[in-house]
């Protein structure tokens, strides 16, 4: 089965450009269909451009959630795509927003990325936390999104560890080598068996 993705950035978009090259390498059967970004000044879409991908940017500066979120169900109404993927989207998604994309058995077809082991380390500086905790082991996580922030049923994750020379810097870059690894292969994943749930975490979906 091939994929089609919309791929939501607000940053750099180094998982998104992962994701990017492992579809043009043949590794996921799918397509991305439109990159959005609530930043128009995000390298992300830049490097969207470079692949030859769709983008919108709709400003999140100076309005309400649900206006911002609005105007994104407008610039999306175009494209066709089985899921939307997070990849530095600094946004917490509405309720009403989630109920869009809610499929036949109740979940969402949004899935993200966190850079830690859930549900260790919610919120915007997953590495930060997990670094200035003392940690000896850290991870990341690839979940599907619900009402609650980082949060959701776990589709994968991978840990590496924390060496002992490490300085925030050397164990973010070494976080973010294996998001690259780890996004594209959940990706490729779904796209040959969809989306499997071991543990469906019924009281939270
Ligand atoms: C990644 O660490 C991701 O886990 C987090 O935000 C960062 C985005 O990086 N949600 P990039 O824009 O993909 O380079």
């Amino acid at each position: 089965m091939s994929i089609q993705l919309a791929i939501f950035v607000s940053g750099q978009g180094s998982n998104m450009e992962a994701i990017l090259r492992s579809i043009h390498a043949g590794e996921i059967d799918g397509s991305v269909e439109v990159v959005v970004s609530n930043d128009p000044e995000a390298r992300a879409l830049l490097v969207a451009k470079e692949y030859g991908v769709k983008t919108v940017a709709v400003s999140s500066a100076g309005i309400s959630r649900a206006e911002h979120e609005q105007r994104v169900l407008r610039a999306l109404e175009p494209f066709n795509f089985d899921y939307i993927v997070l990849a530095g989207y600094m946004r917490i998604l509405s309720p009403a927003f989630l109920q869009r994309f809610r499929d036949p058995r109740g979940f969402y077809r949004i899935i993200n990325i966190h850079p830690s082991l859930l549900p260790a380390f919610p919120g915007k500086t997953g590495y930060d936390d997990a670094f200035a905790y003392g940690v000896k082991v850290s991870g990341v996580t690839v979940h599907l999104v619900d009402e609650k922030v980082d949060h959701g049923p776990i589709l994968a994750q991978e840990a590496f560890p924390r060496l002992p020379n490490d300085t925030l810097e050397t164990f973010k870059a070494r976080g973010l080598a294996v998001e690259h690894q780890l996004y594209p292969s959940v990706l490729k994943q779904i796209s040959v068996q969809g989306i499997r749930i071991e543990n469906p975490l019924k009281e939270s979906v």
